[in-house]
């Protein structure tokens, strides 16, 4: 009777572990997504603004980018907060929202490579407005001031 007492606590120890750490390590890994997303942006607009010469490397960012988006729903899917996260419960509470939201920065990224792709600065310079409101937008709605 005591042995079995003591291994159905230290059982629920060991659950209760696994979710700290499982939280920890979700929040770190959807960072780091977003911050995969978020360095390719920050190259797309330096090159795009002109302010580094390596116009060649458009095509390779914008393509990553488009790569990346599709990572946006699956790395949120599962409910993981942490004092390091900034995402607001409002993800999981209206997830239809999120999801949308997802699949806008899926589409606008997709576009702004086909744009990059098409080489026209006009087209470029559209798709690129788009694809930061897009980011903003989710921002807005699911992320903490900081963002
Ligand atoms: C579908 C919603 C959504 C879209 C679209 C989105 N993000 Fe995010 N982003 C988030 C959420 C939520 C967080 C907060 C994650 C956390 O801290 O747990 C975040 C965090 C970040 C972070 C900070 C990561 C950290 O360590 O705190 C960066 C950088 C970032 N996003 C860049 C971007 C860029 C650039 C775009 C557009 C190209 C973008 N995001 C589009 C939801 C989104």
């Amino acid at each position: 009777m005591k042995l079995s007492k003591t291994l159905v606590i230290c059982t629920l120890v060991l659950i209760a572990d696994g979710v700290l750490a499982g939280d920890k390590e979700l929040v770190d890994y959807r960072q780091n997504v977003m911050h995969v997303i978020g360095g390719h942006m920050g190259a797309i607009v330096a090159i795009v603004k002109g302010e580094v010469p390596y116009n060649d490397d458009l095509a390779y960012h914008a393509d990553a980018l488009a790569a990346a988006a599709p990572l946006a729903v699956p790395i949120f899917k599962q409910q993981a907060m942490t004092d390091k996260s900034h995402a607001l419960p409002a993800i999981w509470e209206d997830w239809d929202a999120f999801e949308s939201a997802a699949k806008t920065l899926e589409e606008t990224s997709t576009a702004f490579a086909a744009a990059v792709a098409g080489g026209d600065r006009g087209a470029i310079g559209g798709a690129l407005g788009k694809l930061g409101d897009s980011c903003k937008s989710c921002h807005d709605d699911f992320t903490e001031e900081e963002h």
